[in-house]
């Protein structure tokens, strides 16, 4: 039975890197003898103009019966001035699948320091995963917006806590067996609860893990200082958002940071970490190996099949130890030559 992929584009260069990944996931599943079937989807803006909401009835009924949700990037300046904004779309969406575990990895393959910022001994063996609590905290608390007053509410239940805490020691334990947990302690109540089911659930659990606590602000300034000593980062929500953008760029560039967002079952939605990049849009530009790795992380997490994403990875991998890559990265490719290098090398 063919495996359902509800396929949002979005706006921007999200359709331009969605269609990268697109190819690339026919080339390896025409490779693997692998069925696969799309439910193409307005989202975002291009669901307000189409539809009148980012969020469709329809997508949302097509997110519900797929597999896995595969999503370009969404947002742009045309509806900064919108009732409902296509990130607000992003968020009803993220709370209907229940994917409260956002996994960032982002790793500086050996002999390719020189396409961090930073210099050679420092950007050497970074190999973190970033496990962001996705669907709690000031993203989700109620919000109030007056001329000249205005409140977000952050709130975390211990349980929303130490769920997505469990993805980050699982993972540690697969990985270099360390967690770093990051937070504002020293000032935030909805920190110190955090900071204290953290420690709950790995007296109880994972003991075997080595687990440190992190102040935010520190960790901002570690990540740049000394990130190949990390291995698992979780975080909450709004933190995690703003140190996994920091993080994407010790690899070279924001576009080539896949995600995953998982919740209780295979179903997960996976998009790169970067948006949809107005300033470049519609120029052939935008580095795609963030959305063709995150339709790697598809195979392995919704639809069980390692070969296949193995071979994605490698095959991306290789391009650019090759020398291949788009401007961001000082490359000479443009999206579709990048993405036909990778889908040669499958
Ligand atoms: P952005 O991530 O779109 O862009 C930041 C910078 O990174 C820009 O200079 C851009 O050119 C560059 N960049 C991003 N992706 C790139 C790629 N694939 N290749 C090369 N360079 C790339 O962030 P922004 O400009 O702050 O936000 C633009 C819009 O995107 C906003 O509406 C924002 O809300 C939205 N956004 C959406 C998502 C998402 O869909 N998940 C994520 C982040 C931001
Ligand atoms: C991301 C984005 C979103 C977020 C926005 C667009 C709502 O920045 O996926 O990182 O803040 O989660
Ligand atoms: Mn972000």
């Amino acid at each position: 039975m063919a495996s359902k992929i509800a396929f949002l584009p979005g706006d921007g260069v999200g359709p331009e890197v969605a269609n990268a990944a697109k190819k690339v996931l026919d080339a390896a599943a025409k490779k693997h003898e692998l069925s696969l079937e799309y439910a193409d989807c307005f989202f975002g803006g291009a669901a307000i103009d189409a539809m009148g909401d980012p969020f469709p009835a329809e997508t949302k009924e097509a997110c519900l019966s797929a597999d896995a949700i595969f999503l370009g990037a969404i947002g742009g300046p045309k509806w900064d001035g919108a009732k409902k904004r296509p990130e607000a779309g992003l968020l009803e969406m993220r709370k209907a699948l229940g994917v409260f575990a956002n996994l960032r990895p982002v790793s500086v393959a050996p002999g390719m320091e020189q396409l961090s910022p930073l210099r050679e001994e420092r950007a050497k063996g970074v190999d973190l995963l970033i496990v962001r609590e996705l669907t709690g905290g000031l993203y989700f608390g109620e919000r109030t917006e007056g001329y000249d007053l205005a409140t977000d509410q952050c709130l975390y239940t211990k349980d929303e806590v130490t769920r997505v805490a469990r993805i980050a020691f699982e993972a540690a334990k697969k990985r270099g067996g360390r967690v770093a947990s990051v937070d504002k302690a020293n000032v935030l109540a909805t920190s110190r609860l955090w900071r204290s089911a953290v420690k709950e659930l790995h007296e109880a659990e994972y003991k075997d893990v080595e687990l440190t606590h992190v102040l935010v602000d520190a960790m901002a300034m570690k990540l740049i200082q000394a990130p190949a000593e990390f291995d698992v980062i979780l975080t909450e929500n709004l933190f995690g958002d703003i140190l996994s953008d920091e993080a994407s760029v010790l690899s070279g560039s924001i576009g080539l940071a896949p995600s995953a967002s998982l919740g209780e079952g295979p179903r997960g939605l996976y998009e790169p970490i970067h948006g949809s990049a107005p300033d470049i849009a519609g120029q052939g530009k935008a580095n795609p190996a963030g959305a063709i790795m995150s339709a790697a992380m598809l195979l392995r997490y919704s639809l069980g099949e390692s070969a296949a994403a193995d071979n994605i990875e490698a095959a991306v991998s290789k391009a650019l130890a090759s020398g291949r890559g788009t401007g961001d990265i000082g490359g000479e490719d443009d999206t579709a030559s990048f993405t036909d290098a990778v889908v040669e090398l499958i």
